[in-house]
C-alpha cells in the first residue's frame, strides 16, 4: 500500500560560497495535501525546492529525499520530472516567442518516427488547456497572454507530464484578484485529482484559505510545520511570528506626511498603445504630486497604470505621447530616460529582471549604475565614494547578502527587489515613481519598503505608488488616484477612501 506520506526531505544542508542556504532542513509532505511554504525573503524556501527538483544535483548537497517510497538522487530536472515532480519557478520560464502549445510540450515534444507531430501536439495541449481553464487559441504567442494565463500554460505543461506533485514557487505573486482566485480554485481541483501541490507564498491570506499544512523556514531553518486545520485554526500573526522570530504588531509604520508645494502635474497625458496603435493605454490623464506627498495609484490589470508611469518616464512607453508636465511649475520635456533622470524623476519598475537589473553584476554595480554621475570627478568612478553610497543603501534596506560584489543573480526574490530600489533611491529623485514596489516581498521587508518610503517623503520627495494591493495604498498613501481604462477616474483623500470606494472607481466605465 501507498505510504500517506509522498516525501521527505531530511537533514538537508546546501551551501553556497559565503552562505548555509539550507542548514539541516526537514521536510516531509502528505500524499494529496496542499503544503504551503513560509518564510522571510532568502530564509531558503526557492532553495528546497531547487533541491528537491534537481536544480541542484544531487551531490551539491548533503542530507537524502525520499520521494514516493524510494531513496532519489537526481542529476537534473528531467530526472526529477521523469518521477512525476514539477516546478514551476518564481520567474515563469516560457519562451515568448513561441506559441502556447509549443510551450506546454517543449522539451517533452509529440513526435513519431522523429518528426514532431503538429495535429498531436495542438490536440493534446487544448485538452490541457481546457484542464486548467484556459480559453486561448493555442497557436497565440506566449508575449501576446497577460501573466495570469502564462501561469496557466506552466501549470498545463506540468499536467501534461503526468505530475504527482506540483510546485509552486509564488504563483500569485504577479496574478491580480480574480487570476489568484482562479488559481487557487485550479490547485484545489488538482488536489481533489489526488495531485500534491507544495506552494511557495508570501500571501497568508491565500495560504489560510488553500493550505493542509504550512511549513515555516528562518534563516535555512525549518521552524515548524503546522497543520491549518487543527482545532482553533491558523492566525496569520501567529505565521509571522515564527516567520520573523517576533511580534509584529502592525502592518504599516505610523507616518504623519507634511505635504508642500507642487512637484509634478501632468496635464491630459495621453499614450497610445505600443503593439495596438489605434488604442488608447492613458486617456487624457491629468495628476498632481506634491513634495512630501505619498501617493497611490490605483487600477485593474491593464487599466494602463504601468504604460502612465513609463511614458511619463522619458517616454520609455508608448506611442504619439501628448500633453504636458510641470516640474515645479515649469513645463518641462522629458523625450528620454536621461531627461527624466536629469529632470529628478525616478521610475522603480515592476519587472526587476526586464527593466531594472543586470543579473551577472554585482549588488554594487547595480545599485549604483543610476547614479554613477554622483560618485565621479570629471567621468571617473571614485571607488570610494561608490562603495560607500552603495553600502549605506543597501544597509538601509537591510539587503541580505554575503557581500557588496555578490552577483544580484544569486539573491533571493526579495533582495532583488531591494536593489532595484536602491538603485533609484541613489540617484536622489525629487519625484519617485514606485511600480509594484513590494511584489514578492515578505512582510517583514514590506515594513522596511513602507518605513523608507515615508522617510523619503519626509525628505520632502513626492512620491507615487502604484499598487495591486488596495490594503497596501490604504495604508500608506496620503491621496489615491484611481485609473480605468486608461482615464482618470477620481481622486481620493485617504479619510475618504475605502476598498469598495476604490474598486467602484477602478471599474467605472466611459460614459457613451
Ligand atoms: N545560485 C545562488 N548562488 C549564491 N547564493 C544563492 C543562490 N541561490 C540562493 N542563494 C542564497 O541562498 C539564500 C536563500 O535564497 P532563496 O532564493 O532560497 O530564498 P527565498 O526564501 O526563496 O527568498 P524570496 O522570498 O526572496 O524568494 C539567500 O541568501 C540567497 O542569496
Ligand atoms: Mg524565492
Amino acid at each position: 500500500m501507498a505510504s500517506d506520506v509522498i516525501l521527505e526531505m531530511r537533514s538537508i544542508t546546501k551551501r553556497f560560497p559565503g552562505v548555509i542556504a539550507l542548514d539541516d532542513v526537514n521536510f516531509s509532505v502528505k500524499r494529496g495535501e496542499v503544503h504551503a511554504i513560509c518564510g522571510e525573503n532568502g530564509a531558503g524556501k526557492s532553495t528546497l525546492m531547487k533541491v528537491l527538483s534537481g536544480v541542484h544535483p544531487h551531490g551539491t548537497y548533503e542530507g537524502t529525499m525520499l520521494f514516493d517510497g524510494e531513496e532519489v538522487t537526481f542529476s537534473d530536472i528531467k530526472h526529477s520530472e521523469a518521477k512525476g515532480i514539477s516546478i514551476i519557478h518564481q520567474e515563469l520560464a516560457l519562451s515568448p516567442f513561441l506559441s502556447i502549445a509549443e510551450n506546454i510540450f517543449l522539451g517533452n515534444e509529440r513526435a513519431t518516427r522523429g518528426v514532431i507531430d503538429w495535429h498531436e501536439t495542438r490536440a493534446r495541449a487544448a485538452e490541457a488547456m481546457k484542464k486548467v481553464g484556459l480559453n486561448e487559441n493555442p497557436d497565440r504567442k506566449i508575449m501576446e497572454i497577460g501573466v495570469g494565463k502564462q501561469q496557466l500554460v506552466e501549470i498545463a505543461k506540468a499536467l501534461v507530464k503526468d505530475t504527482k506533485l506540483l510546485i509552486l514557487d509564488e504563483p500569485t505573486a504577479a496574478l491580480n484578484d480574480d487570476d489568484s482566485a482562479h488559481l487557487l480554485s485550479l490547485i484545489d481541483q488538482l488536489r481533489s485529482q489526488g495531485i500534491t501541490c507544495i506552494m511557495i507564498s508570501h500571501k497568508l491570506n491565500e495560504i489560510r484559505a488553500i493550505a493542509d499544512s504550512t511549513t515555516i523556514i528562518r534563516d535555512g531553518k525549518t521552524i515548524d510545520t503546522l497543520d491549518m486545520h487543527r482545532e482553533g485554526g491558523v492566525s496569520e500573526a501567529e505565521i509571522i511570528r515564527l516567520m520573523v522570530g517576533r511580534e509584529l504588531s502592525q502592518r504599516y509604520p505610523d507616518h504623519e506626511s507634511s505635504v508642500g508645494g507642487e512637484a509634478l502635474r501632468i496635464e491630459d497625458w495621453t499614450v497610445y498603445n505600443e503593439s495596438d496603435q489605434d488604442r488608447k493605454a492613458v486617456d487624457n490623464a491629468s495628476m498632481t504630486l506634491r513634495h512630501g506627498e505619498i501617493v497611490g495609484l490605483a487600477g485593474l490589470m491593464g487599466a494602463g497604470r504601468t504604460e502612465l508611469a513609463m511614458s511619463l518616464f522619458g517616454k520609455s512607453y508608448g506611442v504619439n505621447i501628448s500633453g504636458k508636465v510641470y516640474k515645479e511649475g515649469k513645463e518641462i520635456s522629458m523625450p528620454n530616460v536621461s531627461a527624466a533622470i536629469a529632470n529628478g524623476i525616478a521610475y522603480v519598475s515592476e519587472d526587476r529582471k526586464r527593466y531594472g537589473l543586470n543579473l551577472i553584476q554585482s549588488i554594487k554595480a547595480n545599485t549604483s549604475s543610476a547614479a554613477i554621475g554622483k560618485v565621479s570627478h570629471h567621468g571617473v568612478i571614485d571607488l570610494h565614494s561608490e562603495h560607500r553610497m552603495v553600502e549605506k543603501l543597501s544597509k538601509a534596506m537591510n539587503v541580505k547578502a554575503p557581500s557588496l560584489e555578490s552577483l544580484v543573480g544569486g539573491l533571493s526574490g526579495g533582495n532583488q527587489q531591494k536593489v532595484v530600489l536602491s538603485k533609484w533611491v541613489a540617484t536622489e529623485p525629487d519625484v519617485l515613481i514606485l511600480d509594484e514596489p513590494t511584489r514578492g516581498i515578505d512582510v517583514g521587508a514590506k515594513y522596511e519598503i513602507y518605513t523608507i518610503i515615508n522617510r523619503l517623503a519626509d525628505e520632502g520627495k513626492a512620491i507615487l505608488v502604484i499598487s495591486s494591493e488596495l490594503p497596501e495604498l490604504l495604508g500608506i498613501c496620503d491621496r489615491i488616484y484611481t485609473l480605468s481604462e486608461g482615464r482618470v477616474t477620481a481622486n481620493i483623500d485617504r479619510k475618504d477612501a475605502d476598498q469598495e470606494t476604490l474598486m467602484r472607481y477602478m471599474t467605472q466605465e466611459k460614459e457613451k
